[in-house]
């Protein structure tokens, strides 16, 4: 089986084309970040522009290196939502459009279950797994039982942590996007040089929450001499917030792993996903959790963490081989659940 994917909910295009040996044939990201970087964050109708402007040059170019013409795909898959909306309808519109041209089913996939399945493509990782997805919109623990069957254990009840990163850059004035700035900042800096909080530590359940954190960073800022951060000061509240916030996954994620054994007792492996999963440190400090609690860490490498479209091919095969397909009447969501019982958060 080969699919076409197409990835435009936030602020990269793009496109990949995906096998069901689990092999990515291409798979290109192009990042609006310029387009961006001025606003200090993704201005929608920007984003909506710029993927009418790219897309389908990008898909030509993904079937191109993957030497694939469009009658040899078995589907087209294309992120269906959650998202900003705008950029959903042109991924979408283009989606159905290919599949109605060339005849071939259209698959709209949920961007999270995405994110979601990537361990199945880079680890071949089999059901269930406990899922930590961390990304700039989302903060959730989920039991991943099947696809389209997610069980949400976790959610935050304020921030992402993506976005509280992002707003951690922005407030160090160390740009946009705010993760890897963050940290790259935090490598020479002393972690336990700022006394942060840990929020909900050792609370029942397995929520998280960002936002007092975030303000005592804020109040941590201000506290020093006024003006430029020296670097060192700069390097040590990267650091202590990273801590922070690794502290608090770490956690959490203990919490759920508790949740998920007792609804699936002899499972053992934890996946980490979503673009705050690029983070090295963070995924260090997840390994050592699920160490500690006899569970394999899987997280896909950082280009399959970080939104791409081979995830949505990928999704896409999953959804296809269970006979999962969209009809031409799908509309783009803005808001998608992953565990229907649950809000999105
Ligand atoms: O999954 P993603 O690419 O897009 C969403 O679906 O939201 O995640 C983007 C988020 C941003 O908030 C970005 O700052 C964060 O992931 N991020 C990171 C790192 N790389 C990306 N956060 C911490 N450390 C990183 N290295
Ligand atoms: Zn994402």
């Amino acid at each position: 089986m080969i699919v076409l994917g197409i990835e435009t909910s936030c602020d990269e295009t793009a496109a990949a084309v995906v096998t069901d040996a689990r092999l990515i044939r291409a798979s290109l990201v192009l990042s609006q970040l310029e387009q961006h970087r001025p606003f200090g964050g993704v201005v929608p109708e920007i984003a909506a522009r710029t993927h009418l402007d790219h897309l389908d040059r990008l898909v030509r170019e993904a079937l191109a290196q993957a030497h694939v013409g469009f009658d040899e795909l078995d589907g087209i898959a294309a992120t269906g939502g959650p998202g900003l909306i705008g950029g959903v309808i042109v991924g979408v519109t283009m989606g159905k459009a290919l599949a109605l041209a060339r005849d071939r089913p259209f698959v709209a996939v949920n961007h999270l279950e995405g994110h979601a399945l990537t361990c199945r493509l880079t680890d071949d990782v089999s059901f269930p797994y406990l899922l930590l997805l961390v990304s700039g919109g989302h903060s959730q623990l989920l039991a991943v039982e099947g696809v389209g069957r997610y069980a949400r254990l976790g959610t935050t009840i304020d921030d992402a942590v993506g976005e509280a990163f992002d707003k951690v850059a922005k407030m160090l004035g160390l740009g946009f996007p705010g993760g890897p700035a963050v940290e790259t900042a935090a490598l020479d800096g002393d972690p336990v040089r700022f006394d942060l909080p840990r929020p909900l530590r050792g609370r029942p359940g397995a929520d998280f929450s960002f936002s007092g954190l975030k303000t005592a960073v804020r109040l941590a800022a201000e506290s020093l001499p006024p003006g430029a951060f020296a670097p060192g000061d700069l390097a040590d509240l990267a650091a202590s917030f990273q801590a922070a916030v690794g502290d608090v996954l770490a956690d959490r994620t203990a919490h759920a792993i508790a949740l998920f054994r007792a609804r699936h007792p002899a499972a053992h492996v934890l996946v980490v996903a979503g673009g705050v999963a690029a983070n090295a440190a963070l995924r260090a400090r997840l390994g050592e959790v699920a160490a500690a609690h006899d569970m394999r860490l899987v997280a896909p490498p950082p280009r399959l963490c970080t939104d791409n479209a081979a995830m949505i091919a990928w999704a896409g095969i999953e959804r296809l081989r269970l006979g999962l397909t969209d009809g031409l009447d799908f509309a783009p969501r803005p808001r998608w659940p992953l565990d229907p019982h649950a809000e999105a958060a």
